[in-house]
């Protein structure tokens, strides 16, 4: 009896350390993870010259052009910035051969971004998306906030269906590939798809692709993205994002590392774009060209024909340190439904490429750069799309528009359940 009552008391006793161990350690992992999310947010955060609030709810820090988050790279503690590329593929700036918004038909309009109502950036800073504790929250963890959730290594023509289908990415894309390309672009048309999970996103982008679809991939993309679990919220938002190894270790969108050094002051990374397309309504595109520039080696992106944004050194990669082996120009989706079925996560206009203008969401002018540093139409273009009944893609040719492709559609339909 006594002997059952000594052991009780044992027993309690030992329950008690255990669970004040236990909610000691919980309190340490949440001051830390509170910690970690503090200092990722003071590394991110550049301090600002100038803020500016914009009407959709984020703020921009104007930062001094020499504080931006590229030059925490040890390797570019002793840059010095280039202001201007020393070769341009269209010739001279503002010369732009393919004027896009007044002659051609059917027509679309110029874009800008959101955060212009409210104010600019003083010349000698770049405008950069501040970063919110809720921001970096939302991502499983501080490391990898920023960053693309998977690894690519399926390639287009010979999918791995394993790797695609366990992956959930979707693609609707046209490609090129079995040459070597210094650069790419695309005049974009902009759209807001619908995204039915906040861990799911939309985007449509061109890919510069170095290497094989191994360990090593490098790339380098642009275009426009919905993504919730980056940004908080539905709005269609101008991205990049980089990789030198197949998006496990090194790279990011945006500036959220360093990397990318941006010279321009006018147009933010991450920022929201504004007017976008309606159905059977105004169409409204962009128009992205990536390009390496031959004497330095750097990336080079352009966003329009009048904003050179910066570019990406040619120390952060491999294969594309000298050039790229493939593009891709198309729709990417990430489908995230349990058990078999399939999101209703649009790509593109959420309309199959067949409805056309107006309804889908096209590229057009697409154009790959060649080894004499030409804009040139691409050859044997090839499309690739997981599952055509989800999310489609269809090319064509004409004069005004050059090479297009109309792509995207509802992801879950009556095909695609
Ligand atoms: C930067 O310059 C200093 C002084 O010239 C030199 O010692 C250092 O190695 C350089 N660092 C890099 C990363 O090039
Ligand atoms: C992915 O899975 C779907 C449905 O399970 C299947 O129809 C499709 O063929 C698979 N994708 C590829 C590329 O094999
Ligand atoms: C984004 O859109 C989805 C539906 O498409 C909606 O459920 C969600 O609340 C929206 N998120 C925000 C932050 O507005």
């Amino acid at each position: 009896m006594r002997m059952g009552v000594k052991l009780g008391g044992l027993a309690f006793l030992w329950l008690c350390l255990f669970v004040s161990l236990v909610s000691a350690a919980r309190l340490h992992s949440s001051s830390r993870q509170k910690f970690q999310v503090q200092k990722h947010l003071n590394r991110l955060n550049k301090p600002p010259v100038k803020t500016i609030q914009s009407p959709d709810g984020d703020i921009i820090d104007c930062v001094h052009m020499n504080h931006q988050p590229a030059f925490d790279h040890p390797f570019l503690k002793n840059h010095t910035i280039q202001m201007r590329p020393n070769y341009h593929p269209e010739g001279l700036f503002g010369e732009s051969k393919v004027n896009i918004n007044s002659r051609t038909e059917p027509r679309s309009n110029p874009i800008t971004q959101l955060w212009h109502a409210s104010g600019k950036c003083p010349e000698g800073t770049i405008p950069i998306r501040r970063t919110k504790e809720d921001d970096v929250l939302r991502a499983s963890s501080a490391k990898r906030y920023g960053r693309k959730k998977y690894h690519r290594f399926a390639k287009p023509r010979s999918p791995d269906p394993d790797l695609v289908n366990e992956s959930g990415h979707q693609h609707a894309i046209a490609y090129v590939e079995g040459d070597k390309y210094y650069g790419a672009k695309a005049t974009i048309n902009v759209w807001e798809p619908k995204i039915q999970q906040p861990n799911e996103f939309s985007l449509s982008q061109i890919w510069i692709l170095g290497g094989s679809f191994g360990e090593d991939l490098n790339s380098i993309e642009a275009g426009w993205q919905v993504s919730p679990d980056l940004y908080g919220d539905n709005n269609t938002r101008l991205f990049t994002y980089w990789t030198s190894d197949a998006y496990q270790a090194t790279g990011c969108y945006n500036l959220l590392c360093s990397g990318f050094i941006q010279i321009n002051s006018e147009i933010a990374m991450g920022a929201s774009i504004s007017p976008v397309s309606g159905f059977r309504s105004s169409q409204y595109d962009i128009s992205i060209l990536v390009w390496k520039d031959p004497k330095e080696g750097n990336w080079w992106m352009q966003f329009g024909n009048d904003y050179v944004l910066g570019y990406w050194p040619s120390f952060l990669f491999s294969y594309l340190a000298d050039s790229a082996s493939m593009i891709e120009w198309g729709g990417e989706v990430v489908n995230s439904e349990p058990d078999g079925q399939h999101t209703s996560t649009q790509m593109g206009s959420g309309r199959f490429p067949e409805e056309g203008f107006g309804k889908a969401s096209y590229f057009r002018n697409i154009q790959v750069v060649d080894e004499s540093n030409n804009l040139k139409a691409p050859k044997d273009i090839g499309t690739f799309t997981e599952q055509s009944n989800c999310y489609d893609v269809q090319t064509g040719n004409n004069g005004d528009w050059g090479h297009y492709f109309y792509y995207g559609g509802p992801g879950k339909n009556s095909k695609c359940p």
